[in-house]
């Protein structure tokens, strides 16, 4: 039986913890979306392009080659060949690639790589688009958000136990900012489909989140393959 599970929703929603739990009940890949609009943002960040220009993010983005590989079950990025794993997940990185994610050229250069993966495997796979784009035929899509609040109260205790100085209104301030920019851009933008279930996190542990999501899984996928081989 292959199958493919799409998990969308805004920053901070918990959408990698849950979906690599996801992942590991059923045995099947975690696919992490965003981590490939980083290495494209640490890109251009190395290259020093203006962020504020679009032509230019458009041209330099040509220059980069993103290619996923798997070890140990980890998801592991090569950006030109070289793994950058250890440096995306920083507020810089991730603010540019809010931006950068928005150009076309961007875009277009990793969707196929994302299609393919998906073809390849039974994947959960998680980002903004992946329901509504990427994979519109996927078995099981899940919208997942939280209140901008939790996501950021989430945030900052995760950056205290870094020991990261951080403020918590600076950081809900930058998560609403990244949610208005991934919502209203023209290319893909950030939005429930309309075949996918709601998931709202705020009130419920990762547990309870993981759990809710599989039974949706099960409901939708195990129960219909038995149901089909049944009537076949
Ligand atoms: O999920 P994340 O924070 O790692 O994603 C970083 C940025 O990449 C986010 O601001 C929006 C963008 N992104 C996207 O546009 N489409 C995706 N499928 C995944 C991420």
């Amino acid at each position: 039986m292959s199958y493919n599970i799409a998990i969308d929703g805004p920053a901070g929603a918990g959408k990698s913890t849950i979906a690599k739990k996801v992942a590991k009940e059923l045995s099947c890949v975690y696919v992490d979306t965003g981590a490939m609009y980083r290495a494209m943002a640490l890109y251009l960040l190395r290259c020093k392009v203006d962020r504020e220009n679009p032509a230019l993010i458009g041209e330099a983005c040509q220059g980069a080659e993103i290619s996923i590989e798997y070890k140990n079950g980890e998801q592991i990025v090569l950006l030109n060949g070289e793994n950058v794993n250890a440096f995306l997940r920083t507020e810089e990185v991730g603010n540019m690639a809010s931006v950068s994610s928005a150009n076309p050229k961007v875009r277009e250069k990793l969707l196929d790589l994302q299609r393919k993966l998906a073809e390849s495997m039974n994947v959960v796979m998680d980002g903004r688009d992946i329901g509504t784009t990427i994979l519109p035929n996927a078995d099981v899509k899940i919208y997942l958000t939280a209140s901008s609040l939790t996501r950021a109260k989430r945030r900052y205790l995760e950056l205290q136990e870094k020991g990261e100085k951080c403020d918590l209104d600076e950081i809900r301030r930058d998560i609403e900012e990244r949610d208005m920019r991934d919502m209203s851009r023209e290319i893909s933008p950030l939005k429930q489909a309309e075949d996918a279930v709601l998931v709202d996190s705020s009130e419920m542990t990762i547990e309870e989140v993981v759990k809710s999501i599989l039974q949706i899984f099960r409901e939708k996928v195990i129960l219909s393959d038995e149901v089909g081989k049944n009537e076949g």
